[in-house]
């Protein structure tokens, strides 16, 4: 019997809700079907957004959506998709499959959609092939209330008041798709470009992102902080040239080069999937170590922007658009995942799965006018009571170490416990293993459970969602626990994730 010990009385800081964020991109059919279809479609929608996957996003609670790009960012040239849409340029989507992008989803569209989904807004700059004065004219463009040529350019394509940017990023992965460039050139960059991102609503500063480490890459995150954090400076701008700096790592369990079907996988493979999945403390502690020593009071957020399980695509389909299946083992990934980023909210402050439709870890699959939720969509649901919330201390005792050899072995238990605003207690607790049902004993330092309601997300390891098949992975209320004497109990299935409100 594993010992699940809660200390709900001791708060170890704020679980920032963008931590459950997503990530749209150029990408195959993520924008175009995924989420947009356009006015005259078939497809119901609302101003071109489809209604049911816009409806199904709102209901998992979506903090924060990423645009336009990843690698497509860098070529992403904004007045392209803003106007009259038969005027838009088109353009090769070179990175993603060589199609023609007819920008018919611009700016005005993004904004849309954030505003439909209820989501802050991030938007990620062009710094590999874009200029400043591009970049700069389209913060203005944004975000402007008076009278300059970009905000008259906006009210002329018919939006009047300005919106909001939350997050600017400043250029994506620029040690690779965004440029091929080094550290010190990338730094030196950074602070030029990002002093062109305005802030012209001095109540509502911009949160600007500097691209950070791919994976293990200590010497990009050193190289960049040494010369692009500057303390705290007398103009109003709490962090100097900064507020966050990504960090992009993907699981892929054969290695880069053969990743592995996203469906068909033995236990050996589910478990290296599972060790790969909780490199990710790994990554965030080191990283975490170099951001310390230029940044102890933890002002600035880490910003895991792209993160997932990044398999083959689906047999048949075009390898450029990068679309997978999404089954059980995405499910505990997310879930294993998450619960490392509520541990260390304290540096953790925004993170962003890709891509949210139709590509890699998507929440969402769509086919025509059809549309499945994935095992991982059920895991953002389950989870989204911890956004805003206070992490709690809580600690595992009796867990074991498991797999298939030695040499892979990960914990048979990962969990993590926050308290809401209501008082309310979320525990979220996922059983890594193929095989192995765990009896688990959950109590509290002070907390006498009245009221109980829990879910659970359970499947053989491969089962996933099809359009024939919609509903067999799902979410289901979870009813067989016991409680005594102050103490909760109940045995969480093998290859399960279950969580917990508790008052
Ligand atoms: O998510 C797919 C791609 O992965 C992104 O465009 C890029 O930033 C990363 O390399």
């Amino acid at each position: 019997m594993a010992k699940l010990f809660i200390n709900e009385k001791n708060k170890k800081g704020h679980i920032n809700p963008e931590i459950y964020g997503h990530f749209a991109e150029h990408l195959g059919r993520c924008i175009y079907e995924g989420l947009y279809v356009g006015e005259d479609s078939d497809i119901p929608n609302v101003n071109g957004m489809r209604k049911d996957v816009v409806d199904a996003l709102k209901e998992m609670q979506i903090p924060v959506l990423r645009w336009p790009g990843g690698c497509f960012a860098d070529e992403y040239h904004w007045k392209d998709g803003i106007g009259p849409k038969e005027n838009r340029k088109k353009m090769i989507n070179t990175h993603w499959g060589g199609v023609v992008e007819d920008n018919s989803f611009g700016t005005h569209e993004f904004f849309e959609l954030c505003d439909q989904l209820g989501c802050k807004t991030y938007v990620n700059g062009n710094v590999g092939s874009g200029t400043v004065q591009e970049m700069s004219e389209w913060v203005e463009y944004i975000t402007f209330d008076g009278v300059s040529p970009m905000a008259d350019l906006r009210k002329e394509n018919g939006r009047e008041k300005p919106w909001k940017i939350d997050y600017f990023g400043v250029g994506n992965e620029n040690w690779g798709c965004g440029g091929s460039m080094t550290p010190e050139y990338y730094a030196n960059l950074y602070r030029r470009y990002q002093t062109y991102v305005r802030h012209y609503d001095n109540a509502a500063p911009i949160k600007k992102i500097c691209g950070g480490p791919n994976v293990a890459d200590y010497f990009w995150t050193e190289g960049v902080l040494k010369t692009c954090f500057a303390p705290p400076q007398p103009n109003n701008i709490p962090n100097g040239y900064m507020d966050g700096l990504s960090l992009h790592y993907y699981v892929h369990p054969g290695g880069w080069e053969n990743k592995g079907s996203a469906t068909e996988f033995d236990d050996a493979v589910w478990y290296t999937t599972m060790a790969k999945a909780l490199y990710m403390e790994e990554l965030i502690e080191r990283h975490g170590a170099i951001m310390d020593q230029y940044d102890p009071e933890k002002k600035i957020g880490m910003i895991v922007d792209e993160w997932g399980c990044w398999f083959d695509v689906e047999p048949g389909t075009n390898p450029g658009f990068l679309y997978q299946q999404n089954t059980m083992r995405d499910a505990l990934v997310a879930a294993v995942t998450m619960n490392i980023f509520n541990k260390h909210c304290d540096r953790v402050k925004m993170a962003c799965i890709a891509q949210m439709v139709n590509v890699l870890q998507s929440v969402i699959l769509t086919e025509g006018p059809k549309m499945i939720l994935t095992p991982t969509y059920h895991i953002f649901h389950m989870y989204k009571h911890h956004q805003d919330a206070a992490l709690v201390e809580s600690c595992i005792e009796g867990n074991k170490m498991i797999g298939v050899d030695e040499a892979c072995q990960v914990p048979l238990l990962g969990e993590s416990v926050s308290v809401d605003k209501e008082g309310c207690v979320n525990v979220t607790l996922a059983n890594l293993s193929v095989d192995e049902d765990a009896p688990v004993e959950m109590s509290f330092m002070e907390l006498a459970p009245k009221e109980i309601t829990a879910a659970i997300l359970r499947g053989e390891m491969h089962a996933h969602n099809t359009f024939d098949e919609p509903e067999k992975v799902k979410k289901e209320a979870f009813d067989a626990y016991e409680v005594k004497d102050g103490k909760i109990s109940f045995t969480a299935p093998a290859g399960s994730v279950i969580s917990f409100r508790i008052h």
